[in-house]
């Protein structure tokens, strides 16, 4: 069984750090800026493509807790198997699309739960970037709100230990989910700032507010010109 990396802080940061980057120069320029005590990174494909397991083992030696978004879909054996190797590197929390379906969602969580039992394993409901109209042609009835609640209940019924949906569909989940089931939520930013290419956006106050666990927040923080006092910001708002 491998030891999850934890950094030392006693306090869970509730902010996770997307490192949107191609490669592990820019990625620690911006990490050597962060504080690990207030927030944990997010790593999706474009960083993992290009960097690998070497750059997780790099940001766990500066002990910080890693999110690999990687948002798994495929046959049941085939997520297994990767979710198994996922399990090797100590992974903080990890990702798997819900599209999938129930059995791949169980199976999943039980390679969790045997190799790896402090990684959390959440599922990806309907991406922020899909609307009603974008929903309806690939055969859904229902609208992009009733779905993400449908599969919200397929995952805590598979045993998951949350989910990643929009800040507004997160208010109508917390109330029938207790606070251990984890809602994730991209889409954050700061009074003033800019929505980049993000349809709705919300602000740390308003997540907190509508009962989300953890807050993603990229270029807010990325594209700052000084992350770190950004960083404590966001937590200050979100921790208020
Ligand atoms: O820069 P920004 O704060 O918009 O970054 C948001 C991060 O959250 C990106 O890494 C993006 O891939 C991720 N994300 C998202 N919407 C989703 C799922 C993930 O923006 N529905």
């Amino acid at each position: 069984m491998i030891a999850i990396h934890m950094s030392s802080n006693k306090e869970d940061s509730k902010v996770i750090i997307a490192l949107d980057y191609s490669n592990k120069k820019d990625t620690l320029n911006l990490v050597s800026k962060l504080d690990k005590s207030l927030c944990n990174l997010k790593v999706g494909y474009e960083l993992f493509l290009s960097e690998g397991q070497s750059l997780i083992k790099e940001l766990h030696k500066r002990e910080f807790k890693i999110f690999l978004d990687l948002k798994l879909h495929d046959i049941p054996n085939t997520v297994k198997r990767a979710i198994n190797v996922i399990c090797d590197y100590g992974i903080w929390m990890t990702n798997v699309h819900v599209l999938g379906g129930k059995e791949m969602l169980a199976s999943a969580k039980q390679v969790v739960k045997k190799e790896s039992p402090e990684t959390k394993l959440i599922g990806v409901t309907i991406l922020t970037s899909l609307n009603d109209d974008l929903l309806k042609p690939l055969g859904f009835s229902n609208s992009v709100e009733e779905t993400v609640y449908n599969f919200a209940d397929l995952c805590h019924e598979a045993g998951l230990d949350g989910i990643v949906c929009s800040a507004g569909e997160a208010i109508h989940i917390r109330k029938k989910f207790l606070d251990n089931f984890l809602i994730v939520t991209p889409g954050i930013r700061l009074k003033n700032d800019t929505a980049d290419d993000q349809k709705r956006v919300v602000t740390p106050v308003q997540a907190k507010n509508n009962g989300v666990s953890y807050i993603v927040v990229g270029r807010p923080v990325t594209m700052s010109s000084d992350p770190l006092s950004i960083l404590k910001k966001i937590n200050n708002e979100f921790n208020e």
